[in-house]
């Protein structure tokens, strides 16, 4: 039988303006999946925070876009806003949830989702990442190292699975299309693509061994559907692992040398992504509302479950002392940056800013502007 895991996450809200979530706020979430799995809905599920954003982490057999899990998801959301987000006025109580219309999916409506579903193997290591105060295209340069890098990953080189091969498919937000690409024999088509991390998005990877699914991303982008500025589409990503995948190692270290990424303060500035643990006092943005941050849950999924290190708490994989380094290296570049103000690279470009404060800026012009 197939085990689905779905990852969906929203910012309803926050304490200290885009800080983290008020505690009370992940509590209720806990209470509702614990709910979920004793009705049978779900067959475990797990709620964590990066920056200011919730995450429901859920194992289940309903398979991808399952109304009942998208549902769950989009009750829990609402329902944190109401009782808890709205009533405690929390900062941006219910941020990312842009209508009030499901009818079956939360996609288009807000929230991010992430889900693969998969025939179990022997052992089925995952890890989901979390990002917050970037977007989805954040994880184009991190899955390019991952599974197409033989300079990141050594089983593209040494394991005879990896060696075939991983199709990426690639979304072009701007225009709604989608597109196949084969590695490694497509490589550059596919770099000449994803090196634009606003448009073009890596959604799905399987491998070309077997057609086995291998990472899934979410690909929201909020400005794109409100038309207007309401907050970086925070994304998530699943990544299977090991035994015909890039190994744990492989993967975590396509974050090792900083990744500079859309988002950050207004979401209209370029910043490093900085590898965090999610623990108490580390999981949080300061510094310019960032840097922005990567957190990493590590599960062996077993039948139908999520198993981590105890009952379904995960392996904490950016705790290691290792990524002081990167995160180092990041403190310093996000200082760098900053010397630079509102000067690009530092803010985005124009064609970025116009889903953001642009054009009020240039419409409040318009008849001060004269020919030359
Ligand atoms: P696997 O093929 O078992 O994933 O071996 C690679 C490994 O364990 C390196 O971490
Ligand atoms: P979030 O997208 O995490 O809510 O951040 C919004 C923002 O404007 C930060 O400065
Ligand atoms: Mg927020
Ligand atoms: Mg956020």
């Amino acid at each position: 039988m197939k085990t689905t895991l779905s990852v969906i996450k929203a910012d309803v809200g926050s304490v200290a303006g885009h800080y983290k979530p008020h505690e009370e706020m992940l509590r209720l979430a806990r209470r509702r999946l614990s709910e979920a799995k004793e009705t049978g809905i779900i067959n475990s599920g797990y709620v964590q925070s990066v920056g200011d954003d919730i995450l429901l982490i859920m194992t289940h057999s309903k398979g991808e876009n399952s109304p009942d899990i998208h549902g769950l998801a989009w009750s829990i959301f609402n329902e944190v806003t109401e009782k808890v987000a709205k009533p405690l006025k929390l900062y941006a109580a219910g941020q990312d949830l842009l209508s009030n219309a499901f009818s079956g999916t939360v996609k288009g409506l807000g929230p991010g989702v992430a889900e693969l579903e998969f025939e179990e193997r022997k052992s089925d290591p995952v890890v989901v990442f979390a990002a917050d105060k970037t977007e989805p295209g954040a994880w184009n340069l991190p899955l390019y190292r991952i599974f197409a890098s033989p300079d990141n990953t050594a089983g593209l080189v040494i394991d005879p699975i990896l060696h075939k091969g991983f199709v990426f498919q690639v979304l072009d937000l701007h225009e709604n299309k989608m597109v196949d690409l084969k590695m490694p024999d497509e490589l550059y088509m596919l770099l000449a693509l994803i090196g634009t991390p606003g448009r073009y998005v890596i959604n799905r990877i399987w491998r070309v061994h077997d057609g086995e699914p291998a990472a899934a991303t979410s690909t929201t982008r909020l400005s794109l559907i409100a038309g207007k500025y309401v907050g970086k589409d925070d994304p998530v990503m699943i990544v299977r692992a090991q035994a015909g995948f890039p190994a744990i190692g492989e993967i975590l270290s396509a974050f090792t040398p900083p990744i500079i990424v859309n988002g950050w303060m207004r979401g209209s500035h370029r910043g490093p992504l900085m590898p965090v643990s999610f623990k108490e006092g580390h999981n949080v943005v300061s510094y310019f509302d960032g840097p922005p941050r990567v957190i990493a849950m590590g599960w062996q999924i077993s039948n139908g479950r999520l198993i981590g290190v105890d009952g379904e708490e995960p392996a904490d994989l950016f705790a290691d002392p290792f990524w002081d380094y990167t995160r180092m290296k990041c403190a310093e570049l996000a200082i760098y940056l900053r010397s630079m103000g509102e000067f690009e690279p530092a803010r985005l470009g124009e064609e970025e800013m116009e889903y953001t404060t642009l054009p009020s800026i240039l419409e409040s012009l318009k008849d001060r502007f004269k020919k030359i």
